[in-house]
């Protein structure tokens, strides 16, 4: 969800207006996957490197995280929505993390759309925690070292139990992947879209799906192409 600075800048405001804004855009975002057929949203909200940021912006997106997390909470609920969080929660609040815990378990039997949130999350550090929890089940023998496969790997990440990325939106036009789902994109495709997440309209996002869709994805293996198919 990049560009919400950029966004305020642009109009003379302080760059947590352009955040407050995201907020926003992410309530339209979330409202309108399940009609454009998505089943799995993930958001990156704020990663391992964002603690960098001035302690004014932290604070700010600290407590727009908590705001959406009070004030939407029995709504997505109700919108049948299922909400995890992705990324290592130690660092975070406790009333926070608290939210966060309650919502999950909330929401954990809901089925219209998979909502992930990610917060404090960064592919590398997934990848180090997912090998301390495999480390840690071969010292107490649970798991053999030559049984160890992608399986083993994808179960002890944060998305464990849920499919790879076929699409990842990177919006406001830098052309990055800035620590996100280092293991799970291997074949995922991509999609730089130049307007800032505030501007990221459903209408933008239903034109980016349109796309993906005329796509043909190949995962390593040739598929016949229907231009090839005339002779
Ligand atoms: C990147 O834009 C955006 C973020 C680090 C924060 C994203 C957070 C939100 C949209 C707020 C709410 C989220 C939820 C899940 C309720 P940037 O600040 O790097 O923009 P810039 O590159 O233009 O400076």
């Amino acid at each position: 969800m990049d560009g919400n600075g950029r966004w305020a800048a642009k109009r003379g405001m302080p760059r947590l207006i352009g955040h407050k804004r995201g907020a926003n855009r992410v309530k339209d975002i979330v409202k309108a996957s399940p009609d454009l057929g998505v089943d799995t949203l993930t958001l990156y909200a704020f990663s391992t490197e964002n603690w960098k940021r001035a302690a004014h912006e932290v604070e700010g997106l600290m407590k727009l995280f908590r705001g959406y997390l009070q004030n939407h909470l029995l709504e997505l609920n109700e919108k049948n929505v299922r909400v995890r969080f992705f990324g290592d929660p130690t660092p975070l609040a406790a009333d926070i993390r608290k939210q966060m815990d309650f919502l999950t378990d909330l929401t954990k039997d809901n089925t219209l759309l998979n909502l992930n949130i990610a917060i404090n999350y960064g592919g590398r550090d997934e990848l180090v925690r997912a090998i301390r929890t495999i480390a840690r089940q071969v010292s107490t023998g649970e798991t053999a070292i030559q049984d160890i496969g992608e399986d083993t790997i994808s179960d002890a990440l944060d998305t464990r139990g849920q499919c790879d990325p076929d699409l990842i939106i990177r919006t406001a036009g830098e052309l990055r992947l800035s620590n996100f789902m280092t293991w799970q994109s291997a074949y995922s495709e991509f999609a730089f879209i130049k307007e800032s997440w505030p501007d990221f309209t459903p209408e933008v996002y239903e034109a980016t799906l349109v796309n993906f869709r005329s796509r043909t994805r190949q995962f390593g293996a040739v598929v016949p192409r229907a231009a090839d198919a005339t002779e």
